[in-house]
């Protein structure tokens, strides 16, 4: 049968005369159930998914344990609005994720529904707290769509373009990339990344105006750009130095996807606020801001809240996924073996295909940069989508990241079976012998 089959091309129509175009969907087809690393479309067609929902699958579709926290919780109340009438369960998953989340000082915990609106409310707690206004992002950085969340990202199509007048006081520096950038090879090129800080300092906003650094500890939307180890320490101590506050986005890196609960533990970095959402309730709109106590209680009576924000339901999810984390050793372990199978086949790409120029990442976030050719290195956007395309014909979900959209990226579960994950990677370098021949043939007609 042909992908998109019949049922999914009926719905796309339909969807085409409601669903505004400003909506993208990675693949062509609907789906109709999901369970683990699989799921089936409505004509009857399974994948491996290696999207995962985009990384909110870590602990696969539909765990028997969170799906059964979320009906007991359906059975008691679905909303009352925190802000009438507060919950336990909010209370419950705030003790647990200060015990996880890096520092052992005082920490307090604000719940909310997506990944933009937690790094907006750690904006505003950072702003109230320090009383300052600037905010410092990154290019290559991705935080959201909303206009502050739109603005602190460091990529303009598509989600900026013709969006603007931006939301004020907000300054870009480079996000170290390695494999792009000239200096990339020196020995100190992450601490020469993060002292660009200290020139913005001088040539555009001084330090003693700016609020808070925001970074991804590795790009999610960016393209899965690991940055040097010292380039994130080097970036606490002048931001500690000037009383500048760090916020870790963690809302892509977070609950296992590069091996460890949190990103930021493979380097030390303690951040000050951290945003986290996407796996941490299983598919359940919940997200959150962590941070110290002092920092978090800085907002007036009323200043932070919503009418949706740590719904019940998704709480209960949430709680089901720490537990999960906090009571299973190996859920890390397996990861961190899924990483390894991944970085291992992905070397291997490496030197049979020309078309990958560069393969990175840390654990089960791993990432193949496409390329024209190696020698060039000019992103093919091209060769990304013949690869993407020729996997969902064939049984695998694939997402895109990076700045042309080429470069190939895995979100899938972290829980994901040795068999299956075996068989995704060699569609994958099927996909990508297909779109060596085809990029080349392409190339050579002159585009
Ligand atoms: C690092 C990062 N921050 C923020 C967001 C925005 O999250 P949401 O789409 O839930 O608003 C994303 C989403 O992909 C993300 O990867």
């Amino acid at each position: 049968m042909s992908i998109p089959g019949p049922r999914s091309n009926a719905l796309m129509s339909r969807r085409n005369a409601v669903i505004p175009k400003g909506l993208s969907h990675a693949t062509p087809i609907f789906v109709d159930r999901a369970e683990g690393s699989t799921v089936w479309d409505v004509d009857g067609n399974s994948y491996i998914d290696f999207a995962g929902g985009i990384g909110v699958q870590n602990l696969g579709h539909r765990p028997g344990f969170v799906i059964d926290a979320i009906q007991q919780q359906l059975n008691k109340y679905l909303h009352t609005s925190v802000n009438v009438m507060a919950y336990e369960p909010y209370v419950e998953l705030a003790e647990h994720l200060v015990a996880l989340t890096p520092g052992t000082f005082d920490k307090k915990v604000l719940f909310i529904n997506s990944g933009a609106e937690a790094v907006e409310n750690a904006v505003k707690i950072a702003r109230a707290y320090t009383k300052r206004q600037a905010i410092v992002a990154f290019t290559y950085g991705f935080h959201g769509r909303t206009l502050l969340t739109m603005t602190l990202t460091g990529k303009a199509k598509p989600y900026r373009a013709g969006f603007g007048p931006m939301a004020p006081e907000i300054y870009h520096l480079p996000y170290p990339y390695p494999y792009r950038d000239p200096e990339g090879n020196r020995p100190d090129y992450g601490r020469v990344s993060a002292d660009r800080l200290l020139e913005l300092f001088r040539t555009e906003i001084p330090a003693d105006q700016v609020a808070a650094v925001v970074v991804e500890p590795i790009t999610g939307e960016g393209g899965f750009i690991v940055p040097p180890p010292d380039f994130l320490p080097r970036l606490r101590d002048i931001t500690a130095e000037h009383g500048i506050l760090l916020i870790a986005d963690e809302i892509q890196t977070g609950f296992g996807r590069t091996g460890k609960l949190f990103a930021s533990e493979h380097t030390g970095v303690v951040p000050d606020l951290m945003t986290i959402a996407k796996s941490l309730a299983a598919g359940m709109p919940l997200s959150a801001v962590i941070g110290r106590a002092e920092v978090m209680d800085a907002p007036q009576v009323g200043g932070l809240g919503g009418t949706y924000g740590g719904n019940p339901v998704a709480l209960a999810a949430a709680l089901a996924v720490v537990k999960a984390f906090e009571q299973d050793p190996e859920i890390l372990a397996h990861a961190v073996e899924v990483g390894e199978t991944i970085h291992e086949r992905f070397r291997i790409f490496r030197q049979k295909y020309d078309i990958v120029g560069d393969a990175r990442g840390l654990g089960p976030m791993a990432a193949l940069e496409l390329v024209e050719s190696s020698e060039s290195r000019t992103p093919s956007m091209k060769a990304a989508s013949l690869v993407a395309q020729y996997a969902v014909e064939h049984g695998l979900i694939l997402m895109r990241a990076g700045m042309e959209s080429h470069v190939i990226r895995t979100l899938m579960p972290i829980v994901i079976g040795t068999d299956e994950l075996q068989r995704g990677l060699d569609i994958l370098d099927q996909a990508l012998a297909y779109a060596t021949e085809f990029s080349h043939a392409y190339t050579k007609a002159g585009r």
